[in-house]
């Protein structure tokens, strides 16, 4: 199979790498030439306790401009979810008639950005709980693993890329047809800790530690979950069991607090933001969600020069 990956930053890497060592001749499309050059020369690097493996190195193709691969079977979607108009607009030249197109980034307005820009019959979304750290161009950490589901209009596509996606050595990959209804439930408890601990700046065991922040978090999964209803996606999300207890003593810090102490822009528009234009749709209100998503916003603002 012939892979696109657009976007190849932390997870991208890690499934771009799985694939290349599995025989498929995978494109690795960044914006900078440095970055080209390093993994043109050097491969990708995978260091993993996860895997069978602690070490994978593959050789893989690199461009700013995935039109010098010509049309791929597959395009994999990997940029962070605010990058993606921008990086489908570069690499453009790799979709044909016959590439599916798939997102396995957080957020709740993916499918619609891409089926959008590529068509709806082309593109499978889902969601993914393998988890890396990228270092040096074409080096990653392959830090969290568990499910990763997907689907879309074309089931047949999403059951055969799932096929080799496991062969490459992904674990607990499959195509699933309630792919909306798992994209949600992920992103509810997204919607909960990512904006809070970016806020305080807290770890997500520490954000836990307080029944205060607690009750904000529910606050939020309850409106989150409201929106969903109201689209007709029912969700089953047992906010102690599922969110908030694993979270106890867990040192991580949520993506949007590493974008902020880095300075980055976050993926607020797409997370909270989303729950925000997706309940003005159907009419629920939402007042916790359109007040972190102003105070994230605002954060960013007094970083990014946009005060
Ligand atoms: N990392 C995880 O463990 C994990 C787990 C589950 C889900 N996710 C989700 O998966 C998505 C990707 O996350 P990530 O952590 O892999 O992000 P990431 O490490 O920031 O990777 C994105 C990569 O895309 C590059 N990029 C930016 N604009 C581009 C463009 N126009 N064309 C091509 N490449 C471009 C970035 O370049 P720069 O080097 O300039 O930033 C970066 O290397 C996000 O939605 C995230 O929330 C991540």
């Amino acid at each position: 199979m012939k892979v696109a990956v657009i976007g190849p930053g932390s997870l991208g890497t890690l499934y771009g790498g799985l694939l290349a060592d599995a025989g498929h001749e995978v494109w690795l499309c960044h914006y900078r030439d440095a970055y080209v050059e390093a993994v043109e020369r050097d491969g990708v690097r995978i260091e993993s306790d996860i895997l069978d493996r602690s070490v994978v190195e593959a050789d893989v193709r690199a461009t700013t401009d995935a039109s010098e691969a010509g049309h791929v079977d597959l395009a994999f979607v990997l940029v962070k979810a605010h990058q993606t108009r921008d990086a489908l607009a570069r690499h453009e030249g790799c979709i044909g008639p016959d590439t599916t197109v798939l997102s396995l980034q957080n957020g709740l307005l993916n499918e619609r950005i891409l089926s959008d820009i590529v068509g709806p019959e082309r593109v499978l979304t889902g969601i993914t709980y393998q988890g890396g750290d990228r270092g040096d161009p074409g080096r990653v950490e392959h830090t969290y693993t568990g499910e990763t589901r997907f689907g879309g209009e074309d089931m047949d596509a999403a059951r055969e890329i799932a096929g080799v996606l496991s062969e490459a050595g992904i674990p607990d990959v499959e195509a699933v047809a309630d792919y909306r209804r798992r994209i949600w439930e992920k992103q509810i408890g997204g919607v909960s800790v990512k904006p809070l601990a970016a806020l305080t700046r807290l770890t997500c065991g520490g954000m836990v530690a307080d029944d205060e922040r607690v009750d904000l978090m529910r606050d939020l999964m309850r409106e989150a979950e409201a929106v969903a209803d109201a689209h007709g996606i029912e969700v089953d999300v047992d906010y102690d069991a599922d969110v908030i207890d694993p979270l106890v003593d867990s040192p991580h810090r949520s993506s949007i607090l590493q974008d902020v102490l880095a300075e980055r822009k976050t993926e607020i528009d797409h997370i909270n933001g989303a729950i925000v234009e997706l309940a003005d749709e159907v009419d629920v209100d939402v007042p916790r969600n359109e007040t972190v998503t102003a105070l994230v916003r605002g954060l960013e603002a007094s970083y990014l020069d946009e005060e």
